[in-house]
């Protein structure tokens, strides 16, 4: 029977698990999960979607780059990367996609888990490091959620590297390698020294084995392994014919998908419009006017070229912004198209009648700029553009 204070242990909610230690080999099940999942879907769109390594789409490889140039801290680094942006943009979808596959099936964890991080880091200085508060960026949470796999690998549960140990083991009539070995003297002391039926570390009380991390029946932990190394060779030729096929199975899908995402067009970015030329009146300033007709401020193209309902980018001259000029009732509305949550460009959605940042989603009104939906901290700044009277757009 057990003494009150036994009794009180097991009853509290707040206590730790009888058998935390059986426990916790589940406890990173749903992050495993979630990241394998998350990664294997973030590679598949940006294979699915042509758009991805279409330089002349918002939503490219190649735009990211040029937005990330202007706002990342490693942006030294990024500008040579521009020249490789299709080759880049595939392999970073290959790689989410075995970093997913990696994380899921719990094979080879700790090297997704490094690739896994790698990836979270780069996105975390290229896209999201200007989010404020730190904390609303997605990537650095990612960042941190690939250390314990790094640390402690996928655990033994659904777990292909735990079965790979195991299979290998048990063909070499080995222990269970996923089991943790405890030296004996740690075992009396956390769980018990028996003297006349009595235990020691319990005040005296009787032995109750429920209340021992480490008793766990025949999964108690046994001897060290030995013949390390044939195990070792072993574990490797099998962890290699299963990274063969689960690469395998990666291109197929990979492929496969890009594939379906070419058949339907993939994912629709927001529409920028045709791209008006920018040039001054004349002089070299933008704000000189000579021609007759013409307004002041440097000429960004025919009027007509941006019909009732629609919108064109243009260049600003003053910084070197993508611009974005909408006709709508009658009126010409301009901003500086460069998204201030990370630097992408937005695009006009007729249907939804807002401008979109295709990068990461914010939203914002056409007549004022202002965001509707963030992440992006602040709106768009606003710039003026006039139709002369020569029938041509002018950015005042
Ligand atoms: S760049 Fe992130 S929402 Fe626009």
């Amino acid at each position: 029977m057990s003494t009150p204070a036994t009794s009180t242990l097991r009853r509290l909610p707040f206590n730790a698990p009888v058998r935390a230690w059986a426990l916790s080999e589940w406890a990173l099940l749903p992050l495993r999960l979630f990241l394998g999942v998350t990664f294997i879907y973030g590679g598949l769109m940006k294979l699915a979607n042509p758009n991805f390594l279409n330089p002349k789409s918002p939503i490219s490889i190649q735009q990211s780059l040029v937005a990330s140039i202007r706002i990342s801290p490693i942006h030294s680094l990024i500008t040579p990367l521009t020249h490789f942006a299709k080759p880049l943009g595939v392999f970073l979808a290959f790689a989410e996609l075995a970093v997913g596959l990696g994380v899921l099936f719990g094979f080879w964890t700790r090297i997704a888990a490094i690739g896994g991080a790698f990836l979270s880091l780069n996105l975390f200085l290229t896209v999201s490091f200007h989010s404020s508060p730190y904390f609303v960026g997605s990537d650095i949470v990612f960042l941190f959620a690939w250390l314990p796999f790094i640390i402690s690998g996928s655990g033994s549960r659904f777990s292909l590297d735990a079965f790979i140990a195991n299979r290998v083991a048990k063909e070499r009539n080995l222990p269970d390698p996923t089991l943790v070995p405890i030296a004996f003297s740690t075992v009396q002391n956390i769980c018990g020294n028996f003297d006349n039926g009595k235990c020691k570390v319990q005040n005296g009380a009787a032995c109750n084995a429920d209340l021992c991390p480490v008793l766990l029946g025949a999964r108690a932990p046994r001897v060290t392994r030995v013949g390390g190394d044939s195990i070792d060779r072993r574990t490797l030729v099998t962890g290699g014919i299963a990274a063969a096929s689960l690469g395998g199975v990666a291109l197929v899908l990979g492929g496969a998908t890009a594939d379906i995402g070419r058949m339907i067009g993939g994912a629709k970015a927001p529409v920028t419009g045709p791209a008006l030329g920018t040039t001054t009146t004349s002089g070299t300033g933008s704000t000189t006017t000579t021609a007759a007709g013409a307004a002041k401020g440097t000429k960004l193209g025919a009027a007509v070229q941006v019909p009732e309902g629609q919108a064109a980018t243009f260049t600003i001259p003053a910084n070197g912004d993508t611009g974005i000029v909408l006709h709508k009732g009658g009126k010409f509305l301009a901003y500086d198209a460069i998204c201030p949550h990370a630097g992408c460009p937005v695009g006009y959605s007729s249907s939804a009648n807002e401008f979109q940042c295709p990068c990461h989603g914010s939203t914002f009104n056409v007549e004022t700029g202002a965001v509707l939906a963030g992440p992006a901290p602040r709106g768009l700044t606003a710039l003026k553009v006039v139709e002369g009277s020569d029938g041509n757009l002018y950015l005042q």
